[in-house]
């Protein structure tokens, strides 16, 4: 007698979210206790390094090209509402992917582990939502006036600025041609929400998140929100130890990363 053992794409897909859930409860356990040795946390002993800017470009590249691959695979590719998602990803990850390790000044070598770990991370999270929003999803066009993605996209909007702007204050603490390494590589950041956390970037990114997981309304949304807060949390508190640890002067009122909250 033949068995057949096919396993449907919505079930697969369901599985593959719940992984990413699954992965954030181990990222956020392992990274209380492992500080991820990149940047200001790079140490020797984690293996070969690549360049900063090639490590961030390759790592990233898969949330640009396999995501526009699979969405343009999907039943509703020409339809309003996934395009309209799929500006908002391709936005942030155009950005994050191209333009920002161009204007980077001065990044540490990145372990190759690291890079083959976001690598690997990216590509599930390509697909997952990617083949969300074009094909499983099945956003009909009244889906652009729900207050759901309304309010999504406004609070990816605002991430995104405080993002933006958070990076580009510490890109600006680097004159260009700045040593790699000595005392003056790092100085304490000041201005806009750099007055309320040591770590504006990171909150610009929960905020990018929780509003893609609002707009797209979805668990495939969600655990990307869940997966990112899982990774970023648990830096910010380590970054923001460090610049106790590191300046005499750092102000006392400063959070890690949610104003007034932690
Ligand atoms: N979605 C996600 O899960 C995720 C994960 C990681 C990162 N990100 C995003 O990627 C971006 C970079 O992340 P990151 O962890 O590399 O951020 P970061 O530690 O704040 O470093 C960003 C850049 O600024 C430099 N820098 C940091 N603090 C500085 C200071 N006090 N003085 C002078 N220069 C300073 C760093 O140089 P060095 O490299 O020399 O330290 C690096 O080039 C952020 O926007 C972050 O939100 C997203």
């Amino acid at each position: 007698m033949r068995r057949s053992c096919s396993v449907s794409e919505p079930d697969l897909h369901r599985a593959l979210v719940l992984g990413v859930l699954g992965a954030a409860v181990v990222t956020a356990a392992a990274l209380m206790l492992i500080t991820a040795p990149y940047g200001r946390h790079g140490r020797p002993g984690w293996g070969p390094a690549l360049p900063a800017r090639l490590g961030w470009i390759l790592m990233e590249s898969p949330a640009v090209v396999l995501f526009a691959s699979v969405f343009a695979h999907g039943a509703h590719r020409a339809e309003a509402a996934p395009l309209v998602l799929l500006a908002l990803w391709q936005v942030h990850y155009v950005q994050r992917t191209v333009i920002y390790p161009l204007r980077m000044r001065g990044g540490r070598p990145m372990p190759v582990l690291i890079v083959a770990l976001a690598l690997g991370f990216n590509s599930v999270n390509a697909y997952v939502n990617a083949r969300w929003i074009s094909e499983l999803g099945a956003y009909p066009t009244s889906w652009l006036a729900d207050p759901r993605l309304i309010a999504g996209a406004l609070v990816f909007a605002a991430g995104f600025v405080i993002n933006l702007r958070a990076d580009a204050t510490l890109r600006a603490l680097r004159a260009p041609g700045a040593s790699e390494t000595g005392a003056g590589r790092y100085q304490i950041p000041r201005g806009g929400l750099y007055e309320r956390v040591s770590c504006p970037n990171y909150l610009g990114e929960l905020l990018e998140w929780t509003g893609w997981a609002l707009a797209t309304w979805s668990l495939a949304g969600l655990s990307f929100a869940v997966y990112t807060a899982a990774n970023l949390v648990p830096r910010a508190l380590a970054n923001h130890r460090w610049y106790h640890a590191t300046f005499a002067d750092y102000p006392a009122a400063r959070r890690a990363v949610i104003p007034w909250v932690l």
